[in-house]
């Protein structure tokens, strides 16, 4: 059990990315999401209707939650920001929505100590048919450079003929060139296995359809609620390390669409999945409740947790789910999930999660805060309907 959990070492994964891509760029751009990148996008709660007042309340909103001082860094405009390109080629923004400016915000968010992101397509547009990248890869990322963006978000639609490897090799050689550290976020919704392709292209590459603020609700054109993306995700395991980690797409939390339980539940997976954590949902608005899942530390822990692995299901008897997430200490993080809609107690034995029976180990409950002392064969907990229980189980010397 404890060799077939460490198989998939991240430090194997830059040896390969090393060896593929020689030279400074390749370990420069692993180096740029060491841990999973966190931050704040406008598409989940905002769509189209975005503006420099939007993105600037959003940055502020980001410091005055204490999100930024719990690892929250980039705040990202996602599509229509963009309205047409210039006589030059140059994208332009719209001059309505952002009259002072991409460049004007970009400094007003780093001012706040944060990270300013940006979003375009690979295509001729993007999905809500604003002007694409496509042929102007390089004076984009110029500009982008120009205007200080740290993060590029590269959408795939409107790209017919293309093939999303040339595509998204262009603009990340083009990010490169531009010779500021730009993280790419890739996003061709996991349709040509970008977890086979991506590594040292971009740093995050998005393993699905878009998600939708639902439990379980699925879209006829590829909109999924949590837990179809938890369970397609969940077999990308190997895959996921420092500076290259699936993309189960932005958080839905607080957003209205999922109770407490599955709020807590959808952060939980995203934290032992090692994914991005983009939040999407109105900062300046949310509620106590939501805040609280969004800055707990203990959870966040989990995901930045420096061994970048993701953690995978070990245990499945129906509706009662147990996962796993080795940490660097030694640790593991252990969900307990009831998909059911009934609570249920679950358990977890130690032999289920790597650990020899009879080892002593710390277990602590990282949604109540609390140490549930020291065990020596396995964990049990009732759960909530379509909620978790996420512990920490530290194994003693
Ligand atoms: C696609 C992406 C979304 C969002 C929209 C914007 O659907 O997957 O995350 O960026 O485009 O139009």
């Amino acid at each position: 059990m404890r060799s077939r959990l460490h198989a998939a070492h991240p430090l194997a994964g830059l040896a390969v990315l090393v060896l593929l891509a020689p030279g400074l760029p390749a370990v420069a751009a692993e180096l740029l999401a060491p841990t999973p990148p966190m931050g704040w996008n406008s598409w989940n709660k905002f769509g189209c209707n975005v503006s420099e007042q939007l993105i600037r309340g959003a940055a502020d909103a980001l410091v005055t939650s204490g999100m930024k001082d719990a690892g929250y860094q980039y705040v990202v405009i996602d599509d229509c920001w963009q309205v047409r390109r210039d006589s030059e080629g140059q994208i332009v923004a719209d001059p309505e929505r952002f009259p002072s400016g991409i460049k004007a915000l970009a400094d007003y968010v780093h001012s706040k100590g944060l990270k300013f992101g940006i979003y375009s397509d690979a295509g001729t547009e993007t999905c809500a048919k604003r002007p694409g990248s496509k042929d102007h890869e390089a004076q984009d990322a110029r500009t982008y450079a120009g205007w200080g963006v740290d993060y590029l978000k590269y959408d795939w639609c409107n790209t017919a003929g293309q093939d999303t490897r040339d595509a998204y090799a262009r603009m990340s050689q083009a990010l490169r060139a531009s010779g500021r550290p730009i993280v790419f976020s890739i996003c061709e919704w996991g349709s040509t296995k970008p977890w086979l392709w991506a590594q040292g292209v971009g740093q995050l590459w998005r393993a699905t359809g878009d998600i939708q603020d639902c439990w379980d609700c699925s879209r006829s054109w590829g909109g999924m609620g949590v837990v179809h993306i938890i369970d397609q995700v969940a077999e990308l395991y190997p895959f996921a390390g420092p500076g290259h980690w699936n993309d189960p797409d932005m958080l839905e939390v607080g957003n209205g669409g999922l109770s407490a339980d599955e709020n807590r539940a959808h952060f939980s997976f995203w934290a032992l999945f090692a994914a991005p954590l983009m939040a999407g949902n109105d900062l300046a608005a949310m509620s106590p409740e939501v805040r609280e899942i969004l800055t707990n530390r203990e959870v966040i822990a989990v995901d930045q947790d420096p061994l970048g692995m993701q953690g995978r299901k070990l245990a499945d008897d129906g509706a009662r789910e147990v996962w796993v997430k080795p940490l660097a200490d030694g640790s593991r993080a252990v969900i307990l999930w009831n998909r059911g809609s009934e609570a249920s107690t679950l358990s977890a034995t130690w032999e289920t999660i790597g650990l020899f029976p009879g080892t002593r180990a710390r277990v602590r409950d990282l949604w109540q805060h609390a140490d549930l002392g020291s065990l020596a064969e396995r964990v049990q907990a009732k759960v909530a309907p379509h909620g978790v229980v996420m512990l920490r189980v530290t194994p003693q010397p």
